[in-house]
């Protein structure tokens, strides 16, 4: 009798990748009462308030903990420019002071340190200004990225200036949800390329800085990168579509900043979408797939690994090593997230064996946090937060299966189980 169970060996991951999670200060710290999305919250613009959010800020040194009881040698997080600089050229030493705690805490716990020095929130001053309308505020961005390489630099293995630019310009100034929650396409692409000389500036200031002859830091984004397909695979026009989709939402920030100011590819990935061509319309629309019973996440994303098997291979071909600096679910069931953390390493592990150059994953998030216009209710966190339970942190399955991958830097047969293998 032939058996029906079979034995896989285990998919194992290059030596030294960087396993971890990560966060967004506005996210998770709480308080954060300088910058303009508080404001907004204040202002009744959002419909949710941030409050104390994770209550991170107090609790980082628990929260860091429980990352390296499970196992995790890297982790991704964002410094608050509002907290740094709460009012116009005014630095706030506490604030340093804080934040050198934080690194310091990461380095006693040997984990690499991502540092986003930018994660949607703006200083009220800065925004007062004009924000990222007005090129002349760049300046203001560099002045504040020079502050940190100089007194916080020597702690940040991999710097990420800008989180999600794309994603940025779409969310605020084309569906209009996010602050500064204006529709206006054309001012909109004005900030995103505002953004490209920011990041070009602050790539160069971070090497002025911080090289040495030994040494040079690894500089790059958090670009939000999404696995567009065809509707119909043989109609040319779609195929078009896609590769116009793809270059603009997953390229442009490169070819706008020039590849050579990237020393690595920080990508976060969450959907594909599949472009459908709209009668009499010049632009399609997605793939309208409500209705067609698919796995979705909280917020109705299609939970689809497959995709980031094809973003990675197509990003591949910058031969830049390559960081996933986010990728994750909003779940309130945590099964599905053991099941999609299984899922997407193994496309992640795939990737690498057909010559994608990732080096690193981090999941997101580290913990339940402040999930901007949809405020608590999406629950993204390996580690959950009980928000009227003084904010009690609680280690979910799904973080104990990513550590044990991490403890055997592979997708054991074990792990694969929860997809069904027997
Ligand atoms: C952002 C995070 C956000 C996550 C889930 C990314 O676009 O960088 O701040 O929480 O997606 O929506």
């Amino acid at each position: 009798m032939v058996s029906s169970r079979h034995k896989h060996d285990p998919l194992v991951f290059p030596k030294g990748f960087l396993w971890g999670a990560a966060t967004s200060s506005h996210q998770v710290e709480g308080d954060n009462d300088h910058n303009d999305w508080w404001q907004a919250e204040c202002d009744k613009q959002i419909p949710h308030r941030s409050g104390k959010a994770s209550d991170h800020y107090r609790r980082y040194e628990e929260d860091f903990a429980l990352a390296q009881s499970l196992g995790h040698n890297a982790h991704r997080l964002s410094i608050e420019w509002s907290r740094l600089e709460p009012h116009e050229g005014e630095w706030n030493e506490d604030a340093f002071a804080h934040y050198e705690g934080v690194f310091k805490s990461l380095k006693a716990k040997n984990i690499t340190i991502l540092l986003t020095l930018h994660h949607f929130t703006n200083p009220q001053w800065f925004a007062k200004k004009g924000g990222w309308e007005r090129g002349s505020n760049v300046a203001y961005f560099c002045r504040y990225v020079e502050q940190v390489a100089k007194r916080l630099g020597k702690y940040v293995d991999y710097w990420i200036t800008i989180n999600e630019p794309g994603v940025y310009y779409y969310m605020g100034y084309v569906v209009g949800e996010w602050v500064p929650r204006k529709k206006n396409k054309l001012l909109g692409w004005k900030v995103y390329r505002n953004m490209a000389r920011a990041h070009k500036r602050a790539y160069a200031i971070i090497h002025r800085v911080r090289d040495t002859k030994s040494k040079k830091a690894m500089v790059g984004i958090a670009n939000n990168v999404i696995s567009y397909g065809t509707y119909h695979k043989h109609r040319f026009l779609d195929q078009v579509f896609v590769y116009l989709f793809t270059l603009f939402g997953n390229h442009s920030f490169y070819l706008l900043t020039g590849r050579k100011r990237h020393d690595f590819l920080g990508i976060n990935y969450y959907f594909r979408i599949r472009l459908k061509r709209k009668k009499g319309h010049l632009i399609p629309e997605d793939d309208n797939i409500a209705g067609q019973d698919r796995e979705t996440n909280d917020l109705g994303w299609e939970v689809y690994p497959y995709g980031i098997f094809d973003v990675l291979m197509d990003l591949a071909d910058y031969k830049k090593p390559i960081i996933i600096t986010e990728n994750g679910i909003a779940a309130a069931n945590d099964d599905r997230r053991v099941r999609f953390i299984v899922a997407y390493m193994r496309e992640v592990y795939h990737a690498i064996k057909a010559g994608s150059p990732v080096v690193g994953h981090m999941y997101w998030s580290l913990m339940d946090n402040f999930e901007w216009a949809d405020g608590f209710d999406p629950q993204f966190g390996m580690i959950g937060i009980e928000y009227d339970n003084d904010h009690k942190r609680v280690v979910r399955n799904s973080a104990r299966v990513y550590a044990d991958m991490i403890k055997h830097n592979a997708i054991l047969h074990e792990h694969l189980k929860h997809l069904g293998h027997n």
